[in-house]
C-alpha cells in the first residue's frame, strides 16, 4: 500500500503478525541461538539472512532502521550509535585511504572535524567548497581520486540551504554519489533522492528523537547509485571480500541493497557504533510524532523569525524561511511547506548584551542542543566557542552577538513573549 508520509510516520517499518505485539518488541539480547553451527555459519556467509550478534544487527533496530528508509523513500538503512558514526560510515564505506572527498564548507562543526582532521589522519583528502561556489569553483574541487560530494541540507548552524539537484548533477558528471546530511528538516520537509541525492544520513539524536533522550544515527540508501557502471571507482562494492569468503557485494545483494550490508558486514563488524535497542525503542516513539511535531517546530521557527526580524535590539536574522534571508529561494524549492525550528540571529550591542538576553530568557533554556520538543539556546561566543577572541570568532563565521535559538513545540505566543521580556530587560 502506497501511504502517506505521516502513515510512513506511525505505522512504517513494523507489520505485526497475528498475535504479536502491537508495538516494536525490544530485542535486549547480545546473542540469538541456533540449533546447528551450519545454519549459523550460513549467516557468517551472509548465505543465509538472520540475527546472530547484536553488534552487527538486532531486529529492534533494523524495524526502526526500514521505517527510516520507508521515510526517506530509501532501498535500506542502518541505525547507528550516533550521527557522528553515520557521517564516518556513509564516507568510509566507499572512501579510504588515498581517496579524496568534496564536503560543503557549511557543515556541522563537528563533521566538519571529522574531515578535516580524523579523516585526515587516515589518508582520506576534503577539499571543502562553499555551497554558494560558481561552478568553475565546484568543478575544480574533483580529482581523479574523488569517491564521493558531502552536504547538509540546512546547514548547522550556519542555516545555509544545500543545492542539491546542482551538486548531485556535479557528482554524477564525476561518477560518484552525493552524500547529505537531512538531519535538520528531516524526511517530512525534505526528501533529497527526490532531487537526486544518492545517500542520506541523519543525526536521530536530533529531531527524529525529538524528546533529547538518545544519541543515534542512520545512513539510507537510495539504491539509485550504479556501483557497477563506476566499477574500477568502488572495489569495495564491485569486488570480492575476502573476509566474507568472496562475497560481491553488489551482484549478490543488488544496487538497492549492497551498500548498507557493505556498511554493516564490514563497518559495524570492525567499529561496533551499534545504537541500542533500547535506544531504537525511543527513536520510534519520538518517529511516531515526528510530522506533527515538524509541523510546530517550523510553525514557531518562522514566527520567531517575523518576529525579531526588524526588531531595534537585533542587528540581524537568519532563518531558511524568512523572506530576504540568503536561503529563502532554495528553501522554497526543496523545502516549501517548512525548514526547521532552529533561529540564528544577533543582539544589538554585541556578546555582552546576547550573553544578559539569554540569562534573561525563562522558557527557553541554556543547552548544548537543538532540535527539541523544548525550547533551547546556545551563546556559541561564551559556551562552545568561549576560547575565541571576537577576531577569532568572526574568521570561523560566528560573531560574538549571535544567539542560536532552537524553538521546541511549546505554545508560538508563549515562545515570543519570553524572548519579548528577555530583550526588554537588556
Ligand atoms: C547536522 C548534524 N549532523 C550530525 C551531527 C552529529 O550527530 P550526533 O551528535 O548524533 O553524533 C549533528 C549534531 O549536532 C548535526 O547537527
Amino acid at each position: 500500500m502506497n501511504t502517506s508520509i505521516e502513515t510512513r510516520c506511525v505505522q512504517g517499518g513494523y507489520r505485526p503478525g497475528n498475535g504479536e505485539p502491537r508495538q516494536i518488541p525490544i530485542v535486549q539480547s547480545t546473542t540469538f541461538k541456533y540449533d546447528s553451527s551450519s545454519e549459523m555459519g550460513k549467516l557468517f556467509d551472509l548465505e543465509a539472512e538472520g540475527y546472530f550478534y547484536t553488534r552487527l544487527q538486532n531486529p529492534t533496530n533494523d524495524h526502526v532502521a526500514a521505517k527510516i528508509a520507508e521515510l526517506e523513500g530509501g532501498t535500506a538503512a542502518m541505525l547507528t550509535s550516533s550521527g557522528q558514526a553515520a557521517n564516518f560510515f556513509a564516507v568510509f564505506n566507499i572512501a579510504g585511504c588515498g581517496d579524496h572527498v568534496v564536503a560543503s564548507s557549511a557543515i556541522y562543526g563537528g563533521t566538519f572535524n571529522l574531515l578535516a582532521v580524523t579523516m585526515a589522519r587516515m589518508g582520506i583528502e576534503t577539499t571543502f567548497v562553499s555551497p554558494r561556489c560558481n561552478d568553475a569553483e565546484l568543478e575544480a574541487a574533483f580529482k581523479p581520486n574523488t569517491k564521493c560530494v558531502f552536504g547538509e541540507t540546512i546547514a548547522n548552524p550556519a542555516l545555509a540551504v544545500f543545492d542539491i539537484e546542482r551538486f548531485a548533477q556535479a557528482a554524477h558528471a564525476h561518477g560518484v554519489p552525493l552524500i547529505v546530511d537531512n538531519t535538520f528538516p528531516t524526511p517530512i520537509n525534505c526528501r533529497p533522492f527526490e532531487w537526486g541525492a544518492d545517500i542520506v544520513t541523519h543525526s536521530t539524536t536530533k529531531y527524529m528523537d525529538g524528546h533529547g533522550c538518545g544519541v543515534g544515527g542512520a545512513v539510507v540508501d537510495s539504491g539509485h547509485f550504479d556501483w557497477t557502471t563506476h566499477a574500477e571507482s568502488f572495489p569495495g562494492l564491485t569486488t570480492p571480500d575476502e573476509s566474507y569468503h568472496g562475497v560481491i557485494y553488489t551482484e549478490r545483494f543488488g544496487l538497492e541493497g549492497a551498500f548498507i550490508t557493505k556498511a554493516t558486514s564490514q563497518l559495524m563488524r570492525d567499529f561496533g557504533a551499534i545504537q541500542s535497542p533500547q535506544n531504537a525503542f525511543y527513536l520510534n516513539l519520538g518517529l511516531e510524532s515526528l510530522h506533527v511535531r515538524m509541523r510546530q517546530h517550523c510553525d514557531n521557527g518562522q514566527a520567531l523569525a517575523e518576529y525579531l526580524n526588524g526588531h531595534p535590539k537585533i542587528s540581524w536574522v537568519r532563518y531558511p524561511g524568512l523572506p530576504g534571508d540568503e536561503s529563502y529561494v532554495l528553501a522554497q524549492k526543496y523545502m516549501p511547506h517548512g525548514t526547521c525550528g532552529v533561529v540564528s540571529f544577533g543582539v544589538a550591542g554585541g556578546r555582552a548584551k546576547a550573553e544578559e538576553f539569554m540569562g534573561n530568557l525563562k522558557l527557553a533554556q541554556i543547552a548544548t542542543h537543538v532540535a527539541d520538543a523544548r525550547t533551547c539556546c546556545l551563546h556559541p561566543a561564551s559556551s562552545t566557542h568561549r576560547q575565541m577572541t571576537d577576531a577569532e570568532l568572526e574568521a570561523a563565521g560566528i560573531s560574538g552577538d549571535l544567539v542560536r535559538l532552537s524553538c521546541g513545540i511549546e505554545a508560538t505566543q508563549d515562545l515570543i513573549e519570553d524572548v519579548e521580556q528577555a530583550l526588554a530587560a537588556i
